[in-house]
């Protein structure tokens, strides 16, 4: 088979972060960073500080020729800034002679958004003096390893940093002031140039910076990147392009902020930060500019959008969800955004060579006794570098690509959960495991690219052959048929397992004479950043096609498309139909119950007879919450309600007024639509009704979060003054100061029951619906 091959000279790499792998908090003098105060998890990590020379053979064996890593800032400067720490250096020292020796190229980042946090007491990244002290810690570790590291980059994701960091505050250090995050990147810019000077001053032979690129397009445009925009999205593309993208980009390749920033900054932080003389100093020639990509940003124009805390001046835009498949972070997987990132960069910025210095998946893992078969991870890698050889072949001067990550380790706010790895740790015993992914990015390594074709998939009759029966039998076998002999559905099992073959519809269909095909429908949410919905697209998907089904997205967003999915199920195109969320008046789910196919919903419809559902217990959850308000001897207690039309909303309402009720309380409620600033407006509302008021329950996160939001501008003190529970624990929940009370929606268990429940359905059993306990998480806020 021949290979899509690569450049020669293509360097094939992974990346890692200091506090995402070291551990080692204090050892060696190391200093507090900002995560440390900020992070609730253990942050021994991947112990990686102790277990360095273990981790650089693996790499030896794995025969990766760069390893990009950072240096933990507060290991050399652990009170920000006087006279480095040698011990710290030391360990840097250590490290960069162990990848030496094992054949592996270090590349050196400097800020992976670490801070020392004696540097944020004094002000932090909103401070200019933060980008000088970032220049002496430049220098002082390019004075040590300078020698032996050439490849440098500067900071890491400033986006990141500035905006998650200092505006939605879901990372360290947690401030919510849109004004301290431009100013922070501002000076995130500054700690690059003036990073990049003292680095060339030491010597360095090539230095560059790291970018998160994230091409920002309409749903529409996902598939179909060239088609034309209205002119209202195509200004919401523009601007939220300018704030993700082209805010760091053209400073630090042009020396100019791009124009329709300027006005959104000077309203929001004035212009007194940007200083004369700072746009040349940012704009150092750079050797490398370093890619970060994920996924792109999906957005459209919405009037009445209140702007998103992590992208200031973003009024009127939605930041919407697509329906293609997602990691288990739930972002969208779209390698062909890749290329077009790449294209991109080397129109607009010519002459610039790029790096992919990140690029990798989320995936849940299963650990087996032969292996972690990361099948997922692998196809993942496999279309993006797919998508980097197609722009590199077209002239792109991409010249390498590093997987994030080499290990599983600590992801941010989102802790040990995530699994980025190429290599499987055990949290509890540090034990490392390759997974497959590994074993196939070897490989790729090895042959300096991918196969030019993707290796067959088994078929029927390869198993057959291996078995030496008919495919009738093997049909059998996979059908689960008792009319074959045991030692023969042996074998049969046997050939199967040892070809990794996977049943598909036509194997499935020889007996059945079934579609194998389910659909899975989907309404569009209202809101970006669905977890729930993410879920069951992943978990659904992945159960049924385990089952040997093959799925089919289909989108419901118009009576138009309402029309076709009936269509569709009539034609018995498909064997079933998996419905989420239903929609508002549940129509679509009444004409599809009227088909005969099997459908099952996620949520309860409003005639909770028509078709089996999966929901969590909204009103046991909501009287829960009420209930741990009232236990905390909160009296007057105020609800914010979403929209009625929505059963969960009414079942929500439900239960508060039962508990209220028992406990003798008149219910005062607010209602509001399902938005973050809807439920600060309901907040003030109650507080101006009652300004006794000491406990609110909201009907969702997003409202709470509105709600402590009002809470702070009003003055009140949460939970001191102001209680405030939440439901549906959305991952800003756990990340917000204090972290808010709230009810848990398990997703991915509605997500699986909703799998089994089709499955059940699809075998001709009896089914009943399922209602799932909705648990109180208990945080700071109440
Ligand atoms: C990037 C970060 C990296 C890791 C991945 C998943 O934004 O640079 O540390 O968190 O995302």
């Amino acid at each position: 088979m021949s290979t899509a091959a690569f450049p020669e000279g293509f360097v094939w790499g992974v990346s890692t972060s200091a506090y995402q792998i070291e551990g080692a908090t204090s050892a060696g003098g190391r200093g507090r960073s900002i995560w440390d105060t900020f992070s609730a998890d253990r942050a021994e990590a991947c112990d990686h500080y102790h277990r360095y020379r273990d981790d650089v053979r693996l790499m030896k064996d794995l025969g990766i020729a760069a390893y990009r890593f950072s240096v933990s800032w507060p290991r050399i400067f652990p009170g920000g800034s006087g006279e480095p720490n040698e011990a710290g250096l030391d360990f840097y020292d250590r490290l960069v002679d162990a990848l030496l020796e094992a054949g592996v190229t270090p590349y050196a980042t400097l800020y992976h958004w670490d801070l020392p946090q004696a540097l944020e007491d004094a002000g932090g990244w909103p401070e200019r003096e933060t980008a000088h002290r970032f220049a002496d810690y430049a220098a002082a570790v390019a004075a040590r390893l300078g020698d032996r590291v050439d490849t440098w980059f500067t900071v890491n994701e400033p986006w990141v940093a500035a905006f998650l960091g200092y505006g939605s505050g879901i990372h360290a250090p947690g401030r919510t002031s849109p004004a301290d995050a431009f100013r922070a990147a501002h000076h995130l810019l500054l700690a690059h140039g003036l990073g990049t000077q003292a680095l060339r001053a030491a010597g360095a032979a090539k230095v560059g910076g790291v970018l998160n690129i994230s091409p920002v397009l309409t749903p529409g445009q996902v598939g179909d990147p060239g088609r034309p925009l209205s002119e209202e999205d195509a200004e919401a593309v523009g601007r939220i392009d300018a704030l993700v993208n082209r805010q760091f980009l053209d400073p630090m390749l042009r020396g100019s902020y791009p124009a329709e920033l300027l006005p959104i900054v000077e309203r929001t932080a004035g212009l007194g930060h940007l200083r004369d003389g700072d746009l040349e100093l940012i704009a150092q020639p750079i050797d490398l500019l370093g890619v970060n990509y994920y996924t792109p940003l999906v957005v459209q124009a919405q009037p009445s959008e209140p702007a998103d805390p992590a992208y200031p001046g973003s009024e009127g835009v939605l930041f919407c969800t697509v329906p293609t498949a997602v990691t288990a972070m739930g972002w969208p997987i779209v390698p062909g955004c890749l290329s077009l990132a790449l294209r991109r960069l080397a129109a607009e910025f010519p002459g610039t060579d790029l790096m992919i210095t990140e690029n990798g998946a989320d995936f849940v893992d299963v650990v087996t006794g032969d292996g972690i078969h990361d099948v997922e991870r692998v196809s993942f890698i496999e279309e993006h570098l797919r998508a980097v050889r197609v722009a590199v072949q077209e002239g792109v001067p991409v010249r390498g690509y590093l997987v994030w990550s080499l290990l599983d380790n600590l992801e941010w706010a989102d802790g040990y959960q995530r699994k980025f790895g190429l290599v499987h740790v055990d949290f509890a015993t540090q034990r490392r495991r390759l997974k497959d992914s590994a074993l196939w990015y070897r490989d790729v390594i090895r042959r300096g690219g991918l196969l030019e074709s993707r290796p067959k998939r088994p078929t029927l009759e390869t198993v057959a052959a291996r078995a030496g029966v008919s495919r009738a039998t093997v049909s059998r076998v996979v059908n689960g048929e008792a009319s074959v002999r045991p030692e023969v559905r042996e074998t049969v099992l046997l050939a199967i397992k040892e070809l990794a073959y996977v049943p598909n519809a036509a194997a499935r269909s020889l007996v059945t004479r079934s579609t194998n095909s389910v659909a899975l429908v989907l309404s569009v949410p209202r809101q970006g950043g669905d977890q729930l919905t993410a879920a069951v697209v992943q978990y659904v998907t992945s159960v049924l096609e385990g089952a040997g089904k093959q799925i089919t997205l289909m989108l419901a967003d118009t009576a138009e498309s309402h029309r076709r999915i009936v269509q569709h199920v009539e034609a018995r195109l498909v064997d079933g139909v998996v419905l989420l969320p239903p929609d508002r008046g549940d129509t679509l789910a009444e004409r599809l119950s009227r088909t005969g196919v099997p459908v099952v919903l996620l949520g309860k419809p409003a005639i909770a007879s028509l078709v089996p559902y999966v929901d969590v217990d909204n009103a046991g959850g909501a009287a829960a919450a009420t209930e741990h308000l009232l236990a905390g001897g909160r009296s007057r207690i105020g609800m914010i309600t979403g929209p009625l039309d929505l059963i969960a909303m009414q079942d929500r309402l439900a239960g508060h007024r039962d508990a209220m009720r028992r406990a003798g309380r008149q219910p005062l409620l607010a209602p509001a639509e399902l938005t973050r600033s809807s439920g600060a407006a309901a907040t003030r509302r109650l507080l101006g009704d009652d300004p006794a008021l000491d406990a609110v329950f909201a009907a969702t996160d997003q409202l709470a979060l509105g709600a402590l939001q009002a809470a702070r501008e009003a003055g009140r003190r949460v939970p001191e003054d102001l209680a405030v529970v939440g439901f549906d624990d959305v991952d800003a929940a756990s990340a917000v100061v204090p972290g808010l009370t709230t009810v848990r929606v398990p997703a991915a268990e509605q997500a699986l029951a909703l799998a089994r429940l089709l499955l059940s359905r699809l075998e001709g059993r009896h089914t009943e619906s399922v209602v799932l306990p909705a648990r109180l998480v208990v945080r700071g806020s109440a």
